[in-house]
């Protein structure tokens, strides 16, 4: 979480500071800062909330100042201390010969602070980001030059940082350092800049170094030198982005929730163009690595993911199991880093990720693949962290998601396994072609499926009327819809603030049942296939307790009627591939309600895209 952004010998430095930071708004919103030397002096400036503020806050004449020699800026998801102007950043030092921004988490910052505080350092902030402001001025001040400072104190440092630092009697230098975050330097003609992600620099260049971990970069405006933590002077060269800038733009809709909603038929499309050329080819999943042999003798997998990355493994667990027999374990990243890693002989890791930074994720691929594992990664970002470490790769091109709520990723994801179900299927053998071939024509109609479901929301925004005061919400299913329901629960939660949970539907009876009672909602996702039958008795047992019951299925019959005060219906497809449909009623349901609700639905309370701290 948290980004940071630097720029030194560019002429429009504020202009810079504030667009870049703008693309960055996805990483965090409590407060934003920036910090430039104007030759003489550091000026900080910060304010709590969203970038609009500080915007705000900062004069013309200052926006336009062309004389400013570099700058900083950062925009906060709070860890340490609230997100309040105070622990906004940038931190100075003691003396404010420094100045910094960071993302990341200082984990032995207490210990630091007994330190510095002993030595006379006063601290201002609640973070632990103030630590390495004072500790670098403390480093000048035994160190001959300011790159020694720096590598002394960033080895006093356990934890994770994105650092960019500027020092008051040294304004031709811009610093960065990467440990265990995200950092990119852009290499321009007369001006060079740092991010932590790439769109904040498509509109100033497209030459950037992603720094590894451990690197320094020591950057002026027209050259820039990397080393490593021990002083070594590395050579790297800057790799030209594919990609043309990247225009944040609502399209007209009114929220980007809404509008990526909307683009899902058109990212499946995305999804299969290369991959599924005709029905009876075999798909073509080029970035995945693995050999014939180690795919002949693969018979276990593991996946590893977060939040709605977790609820599309949940999915790609349910297909890989029944379309090869082979065992899949998914577990939540966070877990899955603090126990013994097993890894069995024939077995491969599967990390799944939008943004392929995700730091529990990215720490469990790498601990998957310090113990042997093949790691191949799932992701909507082919230049994140996590990409380049894997061994292999399934690239979702689902575009850039501006929503802090993950949608059309999730589908992109969804789209992923199928693809790695059926590969793995015909690899294996364990599925007839004509079988295959059902599959992948079905695969085909998803997205105009989709489309029949965009174009018909009335139902859903009734439910949204009627259920929007609401405060406890259920959601029920089986079998490959059960993640669907977690998927959906965690939608509403995250926009709406509505508690919702999702439960097998036949966990209902062990427990969850206690609650019901007319104040609450139990919405049911029923399909015609193993578990249909299932659901609508587990359906009608909650209906017996009076709860308000609403339908998300592809049948529409008396029966249902009799049960559900709502039915929300979709296309019918074969039962595996009913995820990717039922999942969007789901979607446009939490976005309506939170919609009635007047909810900030683009960036809720509390949350970040991109959750880059454990
Ligand atoms: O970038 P990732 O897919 O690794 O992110 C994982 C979760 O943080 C993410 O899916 C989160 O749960 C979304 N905000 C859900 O909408």
């Amino acid at each position: 979480m948290c980004g940071i952004v630097g720029c030194i010998g560019q002429q429009n430095l504020i202009p810079f500071l504030l667009e870049s930071l703008e693309k960055l708004e996805y990483r965090g919103y409590d407060s934003a800062g920036i910090a430039v030397h104007n030759g003489d002096n550091i000026e900080i400036y910060k304010a709590q909330g969203k970038l609009e503020n500080l915007k705000n806050l900062l004069n013309d004449t200052f926006k336009n100042d062309k004389n400013l020699k570099s700058g900083i800026g950062h925009i906060r998801w709070a860890t340490h201390g609230a997100p309040n102007q105070i622990n906004a950043h940038p931190h100075s030092s003691f003396e404010e010969k420094v100045s910094i921004v960071h993302n990341g988490i200082i984990e032995n910052y207490k210990e630091l602070k007994k330190e510095l505080t002993e030595k006379g350092f006063e601290f201002k902030s609640q973070t632990d980001t103030e630590v390495i402001a004072h500790l670098l001025e403390d480093c000048i001040k035994d160190e001959n030059n300011y790159s020694n400072a720096i590598r002394t104190a960033l080895k006093k440092l356990d934890g994770a940082y994105a650092l960019g630092i500027i020092f008051k009697d040294n304004p031709e230098i811009l610093y960065a350092a990467r440990k265990c975050a995200p950092l990119i330097l852009g290499v321009g003609e007369d001006s060079n800049f740092i991010a932590s992600d790439v769109p904040a620099l498509l509109d100033y260049t497209k030459r950037v170094i992603y720094l590894e971990d451990n690197q320094i970069a020591v950057i002026k405006g027209s050259s820039y030198q990397i080393m490593d933590i021990d002083g070594n002077i590395l050579d790297k060269k800057p790799e030209i982005l594919p990609w043309e800038p990247v225009t944040i733009s609502k399209m007209g809709y009114k929220h980007f929730m809404l509008k990526e909603i909307h683009e899902q038929p058109d990212v499946i499309r995305q999804t299969l163009f290369d991959k599924l050329h005709t029905v009876s080819d075999p798909l073509v999943l080029k970035e995945v690595k693995l050999t014939k042999e180690t795919l002949e003798q693969l018979d276990r997998i593991q996946i590893i993911a977060c939040g709605t990355s977790l609820h599309a493994a949940l999915v790609g667990k349910y297909l890989i199991e029944e379309f090869t027999g082979i065992p899949v374990d998914v577990e939540a990243s966070s877990e899955y880093i603090y126990k013994r890693t097993v890894i069995s002989k024939n077995s491969i890791t599967i990390g799944v990720s939008q943004s392929g930074e995700t730091a529990d994720t990215l720490t469990a691929i790498r601990q998957a693949k310090d113990n042997g594992s093949h790691v191949l990664v799932i992701t909507n970002r082919p230049d994140s962290t996590m990409a380049r470490q894997a061994d292999s790769m399934i690239p979702v091109n689902a575009g850039f998601e501006v929503s802090v709520a993950a949608t059309k990723s999730y589908s992109a994801q969804l789209m992923a396994f199928y693809l790695l179900a059926i590969y793995l299927a015909e690899v294996k053998n364990t599925l007839s072609e004509e079988y295959i071939e059902d599959l992948k024509k079905e695969l085909i109609q998803l997205p105009q499926k989709i489309e029949m479901i965009l174009s018909n929301k009335d139902k859903i925004q009734d439910c949204a009327v009627k259920f929007h005061n609401t405060k406890n919400f259920i959601y029920i299913a089986r079998g490959i819809n059960y993640p669907v329901a977690l998927e959906g629960a965690l939608k509403l939660k995250e926009i709406s603030y509505i508690n919702a949970t999702g439960y097998p539907a036949g966990e209902l009876k062990h427990g969850p049942i206690a609650m019901l009672d007319e104040t609450i909602p139990v919405l049911a996702i029923l399909v015609p296939g193993k578990v249909y039958e299932k659901v609508l008795s587990n359906s009608e047992e909650s209906k017996a307790r009076n709860a308000n019951m609403i339908a998300v299925t592809s049948e529409d019959n008396e029966h249902l009627e009799a049960v559900f005060d709502y039915i929300i219906t979709i296309p019918r497809t074969n039962e595996v591939f009913s995820p990717i449909l039922t999942t969007i009623p789901l979607q446009l349901l939490a976005y309506y309600i939170a919609e009635f609700l007047g909810k900030d639905i683009d960036q809720p309370r509390n949350l970040a895209k991109s959750v880059t701290v454990e």
